[in-house]
């Protein structure tokens, strides 16, 4: 991707606690384009809260490389690393707890990251009245986190993220605690901010609503990308493959008319087959490659070592997933 605003590389995340080490990231490609709104899904555990820790410069990468806006997150140093905090990577959490300073005024908790960022006392309070308004909380400013709701606290917790007007969001399950009605209105703000600021967003959740409204979802697994989800432009007239087949996203879940899903490759030409691949046809291991010009098919090993079979025996109709065209008769 040229001019990626996020490149990760073979990105590597052990954690050392006292005699256990846990390798939280193991070798995680990812890049984002400028105004990307991208979803990150994930059983609990594989890693997505690392990955935002390590793009927000709270946390450090111990192997492989990670540059977000040309700031290269394995070198900067202390006096940088503030500096890309407070400017290029706002942050908001799923617990609010953790976005606001339960002792200031909603307005006062916007208007601190200002104050460290060097922002003059007028256009101080400009910006923050015209982010409140923005996020349909202007009345609030003058309320207590505990005296608003969960929702307008999320919506007070996005304005403190943008107060110095970052370049990339990163958002770790910020509807998790919502109702589902307040979640998709939050959801709603996020993704109308992505569009009117240009906002690149990268959001962790389990909301299916989410992946669905994003423009690309990553499904990350035992510390790597596993699968991409992209939105379709045109939605197809059918689903190929007819009544009766799976969902074509079948890693998370999206339907085939409106999306298509990939698995993702690395540079050396490793990948993760979905679980749902693992659990289906049985591979024990190791699998069959059968390189042809135009595709690349995978076979549990028993399917040609079976005896008599010649050696390269001729596939059966292909049964490809609904959410890929069928190749074209030429191609084969
Ligand atoms: N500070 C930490 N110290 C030790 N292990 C951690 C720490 N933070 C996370 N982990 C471990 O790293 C792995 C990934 O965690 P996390 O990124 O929080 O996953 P997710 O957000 O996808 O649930 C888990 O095995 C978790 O227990
Ligand atoms: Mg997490």
């Amino acid at each position: 991707m040229q001019n990626a605003l996020v490149t990760c590389e073979n990105l590597v995340k052990i954690y050392s606690a006292t005699d256990v080490e846990v390798v939280a990231l193991q070798g995680l490609d990812l890049e984002i384009a400028p105004g990307e709104m991208v979803a990150l899904v994930g059983a609990s555990g594989s890693g997505k809260t690392t990955l935002l820790n390590l793009l927000g410069a709270l946390d450090a990468p111990s192997a492989g490389r990670c540059v977000v806006a040309g700031n290269d997150l394995t070198r900067i140093n202390d006096a940088q690393r503030t500096n890309y905090r407070c400017f290029t990577a706002g942050h908001v959490w799923q617990q609010s707890g953790r976005n606001l300073l339960p002792e200031l005024t909603v307005a006062e908790n916007i208007t601190l990251p200002q104050m460290l960022g060097g922002v003059g006392g007028r256009a101080r309070d400009r910006r923050t009245r015209e982010l409140m308004e923005r996020t349909g909380i202007g009345l609030l400013g003058a309320k207590r986190p505990n005296q608003i709701s969960g929702g307008e606290q999320q919506r007070a917790a996005i304005c403190v993220a943008l107060a110095n007007a970052p370049t990339l969001l990163l958002a770790d399950e910020p509807t998790g605690e919502l109702d589902s009605t307040t979640a998709s209105e939050v959801l709603e703000l996020l993704r109308d901010l992505n569009r009117e600021l240009g906002l690149t967003i990268l959001i962790v959740t389990h909301d299916i609503n989410v992946a669905s409204s994003a423009d690309r979802t990553i499904a990350i697994r035992d510390g790597r990308t596993s699968t991409e989800t992209v939105r379709r432009d045109a939605p197809l007239a059918a689903p190929i493959g007819g009544a009766g087949a799976t969902a074509a996203s079948a890693v998370i879940g999206l339907p085939s008319e409106t999306h298509r899903e990939s698995i993702l490759i690395d540079r050396v030409g490793r990948l993760q087959l979905p679980n749902e691949a693992l659990v289906r046809v049985p591979f024990n291991g190791r699998a069959d490659v059968r390189i042809f010009d135009s595709h690349v098919e995978i076979w549990p090993e028993e399917a040609s070592a079976t005896p008599g079979a010649p050696d390269y025996p001729p596939p059966p109709a292909p049964s490809y997933p609904p959410s890929y065209p069928a190749p074209s008769e030429e191609g084969k």
